[in-house]
């Protein structure tokens, strides 16, 4: 199991801006830049695109990060938020560039809310036009080392079914049947830091953050130290949140920094929990280890 020596993480989208974000866009989306050193080299992995490429080419030039070093791009799953940015991004490369997602990553996706329909709230282009600007695209099930240390993590084993919160609402279409989404595609990245442990980052957790974290332990071995991203308990009951933060204590996480979907009670709940260990993620949120 490779660890890196060092690894550097930073948020060039979430959807809040920040408190004296200096000029920093916050959009209804992730996207997480994460360069990691490993015998004084540096590779660098973009987690998620966001919807907006725009947003996220502009933060990454205030915070002076140059995209155009990024060495591969990881989905944590289809939804557009998460998929959106993804063709602008690789337009701004401008070189082809391998794309780590789940087979699923471009199956239907289809949001039936009560009186609300959109019909495509998935990857918005397609893989061909994708492909045509620079993807290649490797998809698969299986946790794959990206970079030195960085695991995509694969189809994420559903221990706790119950706190999987987020699928309601969800449909695809399967033999020209419309069924519900499971997401099984929802996944997430962990990097390992040599004496330290894990980190790791769940785009939107429709798996369930807990689920994520579990497999991410199994997959690396080695204590997940932090978790950060969106954790979808926008809509979740407080006794489900209260038992995610049991499975988080019992997995040893030490630090969680939440955004995005997670919800402003789960954020509260993790605050009362966590502490100062406690953070909001905001665009421009940095942190070393
Ligand atoms: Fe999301
Ligand atoms: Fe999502």
């Amino acid at each position: 199991m490779t660890k890196a020596d060092r690894a550097r993480i930073v948020f060039l989208a979430d959807d809040y801006a920040g408190y004296e974000s200096r000029g920093l866009l916050g959009q209804h989306g992730i996207s997480v830049f994460i360069e990691v050193e490993k015998n004084g080299k540096k590779s660098h992995i973009l987690f998620d695109t966001a919807q907006y490429a725009e947003g996220v080419i502009h933060n990454a030039n205030i915070l002076g990060i140059d995209l155009k070093n990024i060495g591969v791009i990881v989905l944590s799953h289809n939804h557009y938020d998460h998929t959106g940015g993804l063709y602008g991004i690789i337009k701004h490369i401008n070189r082809r560039i391998p794309v780590v997602a789940h087979p699923d990553i471009f199956k239907p996706s289809i949001s039936i809310g009560e009186d609300n329909v959109r019909l495509n709230i998935g990857v918005p282009e397609s893989r061909e036009k994708l492909e045509a600007a620079g993807a290649n695209f490797i998809l698969t099930r299986s946790p794959l080392e990206v970079a030195p240390g960085v695991y995509f993590l694969g189809e994420i084993p559903r221990e706790w079914p119950h706190l999987s919160p987020g699928l309601e609402g969800n449909y695809t279409i399967e033999n020209g049947e419309l069924v519900k989404h499971e997401l099984r595609d929802d996944t997430g990245i962990a990097i390992v830091v040599d004496g330290f442990g894990a980190i790791v980052i769940g785009g939107c957790s429709h798996s369930g953050i807990a689920n994520i974290v579990k497999h991410a332990e199994s997959v690396v071995k080695e204590t997940p130290m932090v978790v950060m991203g969106g954790f979808h308990m926008i809509s979740a009951p407080q006794d489900l949140i209260s038992e995610t933060i049991e499975k988080f204590k019992e997995l040893g996480v030490r630090e969680v920094h939440a955004g995005h979907c997670t919800g402003l009670r789960a954020e509260y709940l993790f605050m009362e929990e966590y502490g100062s260990n406690f953070k909001l993620l905001h665009s421009g949120h940095l942190t070393v280890y």
